[in-house]
């Protein structure tokens, strides 16, 4: 028996409904295996901006250092698109990643036997496809300076900034190596080194990072040859590492592996305090408030908090197999649901993942 402080930001949009059925499935956890979680809870993104006047108020980020863990919905939504840069929700979900450190971002791509129709791609290009996106998360385009507004030869123009230090490269490439060892042994560094310098330099720190890792096999991918091969073979990768925004890009693409942006969780790992664990998706505007969103994102990356936190495996693959079962025995939510499906609501699918986890004949 445990016990772990569990920081929440549910955010904006359907992060409020996912985070708390992931709770709830924490929740179920904590019963079947004797453990205590406390959760606390705090505001990131436009409701801290609406009752705090900033994205991340100073007692969200005190909370977060202080806990065990962080779970995180999402943030963002179109009441506050024309806010300026600082008061953008946005900037909270940014300055959170960059003030506690979390450098590397683990975006696991894994389909579901079940869902294979789910998929707008053929069956048989996706079946079997296990791959893991490892996005660097506090550098590049997303935190160069300068960045904003200015006036070249009397136009109006805007700059962002692609920025990497070597240290930055090297500890995200080490990360997805020490991944790869651990998995099928394969990585493949995605840039855009025929045009960017920051790219010819990441394809160099990628050759001496891998000498120290002569079991894993490197290969390198242009980032616009490795988008179109996601869709053509994803069963080549194992593990791809890439910069901030190419990642961010390239692993909204590949949850159409798995049949929806609502099935891609991830954790947001940090070597000098707690990790953050979030689903890839974002408030989704459309969908907001009306109990229909897909949760299994956000469970997902509740089971990778437990896994890579608290070191908990066996809880972890309970919450892991429940989703398994439940999708299997036809659970869909309306994202994931083929015509004439039934299609279930958010609060549904958590119960009935909830139910698996509590159910006494289940063996996990
Ligand atoms: P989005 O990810 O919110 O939605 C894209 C599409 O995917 C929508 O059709 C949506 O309905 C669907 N979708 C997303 N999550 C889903 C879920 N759990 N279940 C079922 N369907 C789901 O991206 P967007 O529409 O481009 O952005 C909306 C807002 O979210 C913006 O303000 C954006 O900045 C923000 N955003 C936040 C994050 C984050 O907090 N990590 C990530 C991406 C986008
Ligand atoms: C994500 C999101 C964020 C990102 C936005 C909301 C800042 O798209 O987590 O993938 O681009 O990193
Ligand atoms: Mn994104």
């Amino acid at each position: 028996m445990g016990t772990y402080r569990i920081a929440v930001l549910p955010g904006d949009g359907v992060g409020k409904e996912v985070t708390s059925g992931a709770v709830e499935v924490l929740q179920a956890i904590a019963s079947r295996f004797h453990h205590q979680f406390i959760f606390k809870y705090g505001l990131i993104g436009g409701e801290a901006i609406d009752r705090k006047g900033t994205p991340l108020p100073d007692e969200t980020l005190h909370m977060c250092r202080q806990s065990d863990a962080v779970l995180l919905g999402a943030v963002g939504g179109p009441k506050w698109d024309k806010n300026p840069p600082h008061l953008r929700p946005e900037k909270g979900l940014l300055a959170i990643r960059k003030e506690m450190n979390l450098f590397a971002n683990l975006r696991p791509v894994k389909v579901y036997p079940s869902l294979a129709d789910s998929s707008p791609l053929k069956a048989h290009i996706i079946r079997e496809a296990d791959l893991l996106i490892v996005r660097e998360l506090t550098g590049g385009l997303y935190f160069g300076k300068p960045s904003g507004r200015r006036v070249e030869n009397g136009e109006e123009a805007a700059i962002d900034t692609l920025l990497y230090k070597r240290e930055e490269i090297k500890r995200i490439l080490k990360t997805a190596f020490e991944l790869a060892r651990k998995r099928r042994k394969k990585v493949t560094s995605v840039d855009k080194a025929n045009v960017l310098e920051s790219s010819r330099m990441w394809r160099e720190i990628a050759e001496e990072v891998a000498c120290d890792y002569p079991d894993v096999e490197l290969e390198h991918m242009l980032v616009d040859n490795a988008a179109m091969q996601l869709i053509r073979n994803p069963k080549q990768f194992d593990v791809l590492v890439t910069e901030n925004m190419f990642g961010d890009i390239l692993s909204d693409e590949a949850s159409m592996l798995t049949g929806s942006l609502g099935m891609l969780p991830s954790a947001s790992l940090s070597t000098t305090g707690p990790s953050l664990y979030e689903p890839i998706h974002g408030s989704a505007p459309d969908l907001a408030g009306q109990n229909k969103a897909n949760p299994i994102a956000t469970i997902l990356s509740a089971a990778m908090m437990l896994r890579l936190s608290f070191g908990l495996n066996k809880e972890a693959d309970a919450i892991e197999k429940a989703v398994q079962q439940v999708l299997t025995s036809g659970y869909r939510t309306v994202d994931v649901a083929k015509k004439g499906q039934h299609v279930v609501s958010t609060k549904d699918m958590v119960d009935e993942i909830r139910a698996t986890i509590l159910d006494d004949e289940a063996i996990f």
